[in-house]
């Protein structure tokens, strides 16, 4: 069963695990970024090395402990955890568990930005995309047994497939975000797994920290038949 948990699975086996939100400046006192906590992220590190695995956990601004023989970088930015990630290959297996801003600012502001003191106009921020850290490392030749999230408010399995194919992923966690009390920024999750042939495996709602032990099972299980 997916929630068996069979210890040393991934001995000798290096995960990079991407986790927490990332934060793109405005200018020197303010950022855009988004409420993801880190928590999924963080207990599939903490499950992963538990499983045997060596563990590099990238993370953006987050407030959490880090788990033992987990390897921590800190990282602000999308194109610092692109960087770091980069850095941290080769790896066996990637998964993506961070809620990266899409977007940044075009430029960071040198000073604080001040409103106009003769008018009540509006701000307009000019933003650029981001990399993409998943479809970056997905697509590499040397590219490891790749693991994305798709966080949907609706259409969570259309979407979540056209993620698996444009990212060239092996699987894609679809992850629920309006519901309340799971996904984002919430203690527990539920789950489904979609793998190439388009076969989902449901995880029924409970803690992070059993989805996470039971998705690490679920992954580690792929990675071998892969
Ligand atoms: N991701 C990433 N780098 C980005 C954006 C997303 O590595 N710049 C990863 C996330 O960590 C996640 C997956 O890609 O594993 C999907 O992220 P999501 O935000 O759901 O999808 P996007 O591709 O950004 O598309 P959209 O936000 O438009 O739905
Ligand atoms: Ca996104």
């Amino acid at each position: 069963a997916a929630d068996c948990f069979a210890g040393g699975r991934l001995t000798g086996r290096h995960v990079l695990i991407t986790a927490g939100p990332t934060r793109e400046d405005i200018d020197p006192v303010r950022y855009i970024s988004n409420h993801s906590s880190g928590k999924m992220g963080f207990a599939l590190a903490e499950a992963a090395a538990e499983a045997g695995a060596r563990v590099t956990l990238v993370s953006g601004p987050v407030h959490l402990p880090t788990p033992d023989r987990v390897e921590r970088i800190d990282v602000i930015s999308a194109r610092d955890m692109l960087a770091a990630c980069e850095a941290a290959l080769p790896c066996d297996i990637l998964i993506a568990a961070a809620a990266v801003a899409d977007y940044r600012p075009q430029a960071v502001a040198p000073q604080k930005l001040k409103k106009s003191p003769d008018s009540d106009d509006g701000l307009i921020l000019q933003l650029v995309r981001n990399p993409d850290i998943l479809a970056t490392l997905a697509q590499r030749a040397d590219r490891p047994f790749s693991v994305g999230f798709a966080a949907e408010t609706e259409n969570l399995r259309e979407y979540a497939l056209r993620k698996l194919k444009t990212k060239n992923l092996d699987l894609i966690v679809a992850n629920d975000v309006a519901t309340p009390g799971i996904g984002f920024n919430s203690e527990e999750n539920a789950v489904s797994v979609i793998d190439r042939a388009q076969r989902e495996t449901r995880f029924a709602r409970t803690g992070k920290g059993k989805i996470a032990r039971q998705l690490i099972a679920f992954i580690a299980d792929r990675f071998d038949q892969a």
